[in-house]
């Protein structure tokens, strides 16, 4: 298999990789034919999976500008992905144009998309890290280059933890974020349960089990468990659609079957 250019030497060709996988359902052009093939299997088991994305990528431009409202003008957005039309910094910079963004994510083919299309742009950062190892990320020079830690700091962690096993505990890694930041800062998170669609949610792990970041869909409680330390902004964690829709009629219908909960707390 040839490796295309964009495709950096120590990427494995021949498995998909989540963050490619996402990229193809959102009609982005940084994904391999291993990572289509899985992406194709999964939409035939479950058509709503472009749409799903979308609303979480909705979700997501919506709590940056609550945030934005509130005076936040600096973000972490961890677990980013391969960027894509209306990314953060675009959302941030719109409600505050000298809002700062360091973007951060493990996969190698993020990292190096993000570079090639943030460069030049002095208020955002990329920074390859695992968040599970927050230790290293906070003390990256990019980071703390970018970022003031004595004023207060939106992390966002969208569509990210679901990929972080029970055995990695999830709760530590956001609870060692957590305490690297002032009080009024804020937590923007989304992640996939199995509560929307049980029936779907089987086949789908499996699906993920061919990468190397299989899927954990966590329950609501745990899911709000996550905000520990954080006062949740209304409504609270609920399904995607559901977060301070612009327009009510985009909550209508059956906003569960989005199979993602989606919450933003201020740290207290
Ligand atoms: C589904 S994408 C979400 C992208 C973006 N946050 C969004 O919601 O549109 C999940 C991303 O998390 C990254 N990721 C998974 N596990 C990670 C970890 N332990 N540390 C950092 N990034 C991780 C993947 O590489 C992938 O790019």
């Amino acid at each position: 298999m040839e490796r295309p250019s964009w495709v950096p030497a120590e990427v494995d060709l021949t498995r998909p990789s989540a963050a490619r996988v996402y990229d193809f359902y959102l009609g982005g052009s940084h994904n391999l034919e291993v990572d289509r093939r899985m992406a194709r299997e999964a939409i035939e088991l479950w058509p709503d999976l472009p749409a799903i994305m979308q609303s979480n990528r909705a979700f997501m431009r919506r709590a940056v500008r609550y945030v934005a409202e509130q005076g936040i003008a600096q973000f972490l957005d961890i677990g980013s992905g391969i960027p894509t039309v209306g990314n953060v910094h675009e959302a941030a910079q719109q409600a505050n144009p000298q809002a700062r963004v360091v973007y951060v994510d493990n996969d190698p083919v993020a990292v190096a998309h993000s570079r090639a299309i943030l460069g030049g742009d002095e208020r955002t950062a990329v920074v390859q890290a695992d968040l599970r190892e927050p230790e290293a990320l906070f003390e990256h020079p990019s980071l703390t280059a970018t970022l003031d830690l004595d004023q207060p700091v939106a992390v966002l962690m969208v569509a990210v933890l679901h990929f972080v096993p029970d055995a990695d505990d999830p709760w530590g890694a956001v609870a060692r974020i957590a305490a690297r930041l002032v009080g009024g800062s804020y937590l923007v998170l989304s992640h996939a349960s199995a509560e929307g669609r049980p029936e779907q949610a089987g086949s789908h792990r499996q699906l993920y089990r061919r990468t190397p970041t299989p899927m954990t869909m966590r329950s609501r409680t745990e899911i709000e468990t996550l905000f520990d330390g954080f006062e949740l902004v209304e409504p609270g964690v609920v399904w995607l659609p559901l977060w301070r829709p612009d327009d009510p009629a985009e909550a209508e219908g059956q906003p569960e079957r989005t199979t993602g909960y989606a919450g933003v707390g201020r740290k207290r």
